[in-house]
């Protein structure tokens, strides 16, 4: 993970590229730190904690060359000798990525004195090694001692030459007038510049004296790279008077449904985006395997049961993070279309997968958010449109996901001319039902404060609702800190139960579906060990919990495949008031970052 800047040309003001830098603040925020030339003169700045701090430790000088840094731990705990930059002598860097032979990099420098317990801080000591008179051949020599991903940006104050480069971690170079800005994401440097070369691995960009010259390591040769005008926009990054970024994301759901459907339904008939439709009609697809991490990962759940029930086809769900370690040799690429979602589109453990399955040519489709991304460029994509997400924490963007997965197998289901009636109109109106969520939010926040006390919490549910209830487990772990459990409702009895007692209440997920007896024979099981239970109910299931269950949330009486939809928001909500009324930093919790780019 971890946001990297650098910078060579005009003069700029130092504190202009903190602005930069503090939008890559989503890729980690545990400690920053920036060095730049004064004159000449190394100048270096670090800092424990967010990039906020760092301000206050540099004034209003400009400077023509600075690299900058935002951290996320891999190696070494966040402290400000932790935080990059790196530095020895005139020489500075800052990492994105890991180095995973390190420690033997460490023993061939025998002598060295490194101040830092990380990975990254082997790179300027190696560059130094070698670098006798010309940087350039010195960053050659040492990149090929590298192993693991790493985007690296490196400056020296005595040539003044600044060098990006390039291993499976991002990096983007904007061309400015008179000067080059480089970052680990295209939208951080949109008000720089529209002007953007994506390193591929392998590049070294290296400028110096104003001109620039790309070196690839593993190609052995000079390269050319297009240079591509960006020509989208970025979603406006503003709380718009919500308390947090994570609560206006929640309440923009009902949008981001309407956006996300515009154009792909036509009188009632699935029409996706011409590529993905004609991609689709010209293979042949009976398998679908979702590949993802996280909140995505839960989506390409649902998708299963889309998969399955509506398109007919054999589906599952599998971990990027496990998949990745497969042995493929073996797995059948026929008839299988594997789809890879991510809000990022950088995930660094899927991305992997969808490049191995790539190289195999196995048919993908990718389903990422941001455009731009690694995902959006490499793959054919078939991107969600919940708009920039800010709070770490997935919210509109699963959202988003779960219509994509819908409407792609409802194609898949036309396809195949299996009739399915009514959904599609239905999918139409959700988003009306979103919002009728929304505005009720003060029960959920009244429950909030009551259950905010508890240590331990477990979610329940059974079919379309087991992913949803691992999506609020999440949820609740990651903003709140409160340990939840989730399992598929029919499994509890094999081990969960033990666990039940006065002090860890269930959320139980209880829409109105094909399973309300057997649901309610697992809430009276729970109800039967003094288990505190919050159902979460419809008009239909709602009169046959009110005189079990201790606390109901209502959502609309909808159709099953559209239950995900609907039963996620109240426990996003829940979550955040939990996490809002405890004084928790809901939009950055501690330890996560938005994009993970590190295995
Ligand atoms: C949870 C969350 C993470 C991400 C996961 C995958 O709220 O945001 O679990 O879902 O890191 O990220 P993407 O979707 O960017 O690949």
């Amino acid at each position: 993970m971890c946001g990297i800047v650098g910078y060579k040309g005009k003069p700029v003001r130092v504190k202009d590229i903190l602005d930069t830098l503090k939008m890559l603040e989503y890729r980690g925020y545990d400690s920053a730190g920036l060095a730049y030339s004064r004159d000449g003169i190394l100048e270096l700045r670090k800092v424990e904690g967010k990039i906020e701090k760092l301000y206050g430790l540099v004034d209003d000088s400009f400077t023509d060359l600075v690299i900058a840094h935002t951290r996320w731990a891999t190696h070494g705990i966040p402290n400000d000798i932790n935080a990059h930059p790196h530095v020895v002598g005139t020489l500075a860097v800052v990492h994105n990525g890991i180095i995973e032979n390190y420690r033997e990099i460490k023993n061939y420098l025998n002598g060295y004195q490194f101040k830092s317990e990380t990975d990254s801080e082997v790179i300027v000591h190696l560059v130094n090694y070698f670098y006798k008179d010309n940087l350039f051949d010195s960053i050659l020599a040492s990149v090929k001692f590298l192993k693991g991903a790493f985007a690296f940006v490196l400056m020296d104050t005595k040539s003044g030459d600044l060098v990006a480069v390039k291993m499976e971690s991002p990096i983007v170079i904007g061309l400015i007038d008179g000067g080059y800005i480089v970052s680990s994401d295209i939208p951080s440097i949109i008000k720089w510049t529209r002007r953007i070369i994506t390193l591929e691995n392998g590049d070294i960009f290296y400028i110096s004296s104003g001109d620039f010259k790309i070196f690839n390591f593993i190609e052995n040769r000079f390269v050319r790279r297009n240079i591509e005008i960006i020509s989208w926009d970025l979603g406006i990054a503003e709380k718009s008077g919500y308390k947090h970024f994570m609560l206006k994301e929640i309440n923009e759901q009902g949008k981001v449904i309407r956006d996300t459907i515009a154009g792909r339904i036509e009188k009632n008939e699935i029409i996706l985006d011409e590529e993905v439709r004609n991609y689709l009609d010209s293979t042949d697809i009976r398998n679908i395997v979702y590949i993802a991490c996280g909140t995505s990962y839960h989506a390409g759940l649902v998708g299963v049961y889309y998969s399955l029930e509506l398109a007919g086809l054999n589906s599952h769900a599998v971990h990027a993070s496990e998949y990745r370690y497969i042995d493929k040799s073996r797995v059948s690429l026929d008839d299988t279309l594997f789809v890879f979602i991510s809000q990022s589109g950088e995930t660094a453990d899927t991305l992997s997968v969808a490049r191995e399955l790539k190289g195999m040519k196995a048919k993908i489709l990718a389903i990422p958010n941001v455009i731009g991304s690694s995902m959006y460029r490499e793959f054919l994509s078939f991107p969600t449109r919940a708009g920039v997400e800010i709070g770490v924490a997935a919210t509109k963007t699963f959202t988003a996901q779960l219509i994509n997965l819908l409407l792609l197998n409802l194609y898949l289901a036309k396809k195949k001319n299996i009739q399915i009636d009514g959904l599609v109109h239905e999918i139409l109106t959700i988003h009306e039902f979103v919002d009728s969520i929304l505005e009720s939010y003060d029960q959920i926040l009244e429950l909030a404060q009551e259950y905010s006390d508890y240590q331990h919490f477990m979610y329940l549910g059974r079919h379309l609702m087991y992913p949803i209830a691992l999506e609020g487990a999440l949820k609740l772990k990651e903003i709140s800190y409160i340990h939840a459990e989730a399992y598929p409702a029919g499994e509890m009895k094999h081990g969960p139960i033990a666990l039940i007692d006065n002090k860890m209440p269930t959320f139980y997920l209880y829409p109105y579906n094909r399973l309300v007896n057997k649901n309610l024979s697992n809430i009276q099981e729970i109800k039967a060990r003094k288990g505190k239970v919050i159902a979460l109910v419809d008009k239909k299931t709602k009169e046959i919990a009110k005189d079990i269950v201790d606390r109901m949330i209502e959502i609309r009486y909808v159709n099953e495949y559209l239950q995900p939809i609907l039963a996620v928001i109240p426990l996003q909500l829940f979550a955040y008031y939990i996490a809002d009324w405890k004084g928790f930093n809901v939009d950055q919790p501690r330890n996560l970052a938005k994009s993970v780019t590190v295995e």
